[in-house]
């Protein structure tokens, strides 16, 4: 959607081939595109994916933070709130707001110097209800909502100036339904998020 609307897109994730066949795809429908490969555990490498980043595209407009563990993460399992330690909450901490903070920080401070920009995190609905979730989503329910608790407070201190942030819980499986669970009308939210700028959080439910 953001590309369809003009933006160039930098996608990051730790895989190179994958990111460099989705690139490909865009660039097949005339979107400017391309992947850097970073791992959001490792601080360093997500830093220097956006110093190419900037190289290639120069200043970042929108930030969208969305990583998701399907391939498996070294030290992230799912545990119940009987099972929960600090050993298998810290990594969740890790992925989710160490690394959705480290993401900011490579961003903001130009966007708070041009006074524009939009960050946009996505985490699954037990950030904002814990019960939405079985209980196997105790750790990850607690990382997003430290999260979502970060993201916000960066809504509130940025209130008022050209920089906006905004949780987006999604309370759908993606794919798994009618219209509303795919991708594109989802994608159409995101743009509506982006261009409307109303609100610190937009939760998405099925209707
Ligand atoms: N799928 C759902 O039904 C659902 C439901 C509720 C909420 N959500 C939320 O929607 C967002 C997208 O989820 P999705 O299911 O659509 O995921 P997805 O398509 O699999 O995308 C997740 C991306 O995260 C990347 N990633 C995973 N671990 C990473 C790491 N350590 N460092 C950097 N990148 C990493 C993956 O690539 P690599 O593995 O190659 O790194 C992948 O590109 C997430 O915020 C998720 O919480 C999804």
């Amino acid at each position: 959607m953001f590309g369809r609307n003009g933006f160039s897109v930098a996608l990051v994730s730790r895989t190179q081939d994958r990111l460099d066949r989705l690139a490909t795809e865009l660039n097949e429908a005339g979107i400017d595109a391309a992947g850097f490969a970073a791992d959001v555990m490792d601080r360093q490498s997500l830093a220097a994916a956006f110093t190419r980043i900037n190289d290639r595209f120069g200043s970042v407009d929108v930030l969208e933070y969305s990583p998701a563990p399907h391939d498996p993460v070294p030290g992230i399992t799912m545990a119940g709130p009987l099972e929960a330690t600090v050993d298998n909450l810290q990594p969740q901490l890790d992925y989710y707001l160490y690394g959705g903070i480290t993401a900011a920080q490579q961003v903001l401070p130009d966007m708070l110097k041009r006074d524009s920009g939009t960050l946009l995190y996505t985490t699954g609905g037990s950030s904002m209800d814990p019960l939405a979730a079985p209980p196997e989503f105790a750790t990850v329910a607690v990382a997003t909502a430290a999260l979502r608790a970060w993201v916000l407070k960066l809504h509130q201190a940025t209130a008022g100036t050209g920089v906006y942030a905004a949780h987006v819980p999604l309370f759908v499986w993606i794919g798994t339904g009618g219209p509303e669970t795919q991708a594109d009308t989802i994608a159409q939210r995101y743009w509506d998020i982006y261009t409307k700028r109303d609100g610190a959080e937009h939760s998405y439910a099925a209707p």
